[in-house]
């Protein structure tokens, strides 16, 4: 767990020492039977109180209170549908490019360096980002399951961050154009923990395929950055091959004294300040994360898409 999100969880359960007790098991050793839910009733509060019939907080529950002082509503009315846990992203009702919106209508500066967050889940990794630069960079969020941006945008509203937006998108085929368009530097690509599609017939829905990868070292500004990360070690070797492969970006290892990596070469810690869902849920369950920093260091086709003045 990064410093600052554990002072933040510690600083939780501080102020409410019943919950601490509850949670305690789950801070020092993983949790045999956490689970992938999300309850959309539950709401985040400190006065949450241990019951007999649950006497350990679920994971759903370790990760709202990480992102605690997001202060988000967990009672929502989506309707009724189930959000759905996967989506075939091959299957025809993805194959149609999400339509570019007006950069103008959606961040209060268009111009802004831009991190585009692919496969977001429910987005609150990158509000948390979003909050705490909201004159420095825009965030852009591009999530498969419609449901849940939905349920992001409503979060987003809340927050009043005009820094941010969710796009209900199939980030392999629209990424591209949605970069393209923006009119300012793209500055950071993440996607991380994405659906591992274990079995080697259905590798090629996982979202990132050479295309993509083409996509983002074409739009990446120089020393604009990729950060990858699995805690399946095949996914997160196939990423990082993918991005091996490209001249135009360098793995950013021991050259740079503040970020450390393993004898593997996978970083050994999170840089971004905040874990995802994914990972919260993953470390847990006692899992290690594979995770790759990666930056730009030739200058690509922005000359081409003009994005260099
Ligand atoms: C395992 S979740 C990880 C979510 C989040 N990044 C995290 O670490 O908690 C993977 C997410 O990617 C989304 N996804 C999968 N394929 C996608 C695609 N082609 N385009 C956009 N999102 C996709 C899924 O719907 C899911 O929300």
């Amino acid at each position: 767990m990064a410093s600052s999100s554990r002072s933040r969880l510690m600083l939780q359960l501080q102020s409410s020492p019943r919950l601490m007790l509850r949670l305690s098991p789950f801070l020092a050793i993983p949790s045999p039977s956490s689970s992938l839910s999300f309850s959309s009733n539950f709401r985040v509060s400190s006065s949450a109180q241990p019951t007999l019939q649950q006497p350990y907080p679920r994971s759903s529950e370790i990760v709202a209170l990480e992102y605690a002082d997001l202060n988000l509503s967990y009672n929502l009315d989506l309707g009724h549908v189930r959000i759905r846990q996967h989506v075939n992203p091959l299957s025809s009702s993805f194959s149609v490019p999400a339509q570019v919106p007006d950069w103008n209508q959606v961040f209060a500066d268009p111009t802004l360096p831009l991190m585009v967050d692919i496969g977001c889940g429910s987005g609150r990794f990158l509000m948390w980002l979003a909050k705490r630069t909201p004159k420095e960079r825009n965030f852009l969020g591009l999530e498969i399951r419609q449901r849940i941006v939905k349920r992001a945008e409503i979060w987003a509203k809340d927050l009043a961050l005009n820094n941010i937006h969710f796009l209900f998108a199939n980030a392999t085929i629209s990424f591209k154009q949605l970069v393209e368009s923006y009119p300012g530097p793209l500055v950071l690509v993440s996607i991380l923990c994405p659906d591992p599609h274990f079995k080697k017939r259905h590798h090629k829905r996982r979202v990132l395929q050479k295309p993509l990868v083409g996509a983002i070292v074409d739009n990446l500004m120089l020393g604009g950055q990729v950060f990858v990360q699995s805690d399946v070690l095949q996914v997160a070797l196939d990423m990082r091959n993918q991005f091996d492969e490209v001249e135009a970006l360098k793995h950013l290892d021991v050259s740079n004294p503040a970020i450390l990596c393993d004898s593997e070469g996978w970083l050994l810690s999170n840089p971004m300040g905040i874990r995802t869902e994914r990972e919260i849920h993953a470390e847990l369950e006692g899992a290690k994360i594979f995770r790759r920093l990666i930056a730009q260091v030739i200058v690509q086709a922005m000359y081409k898409v003009g994005k260099i003045r």
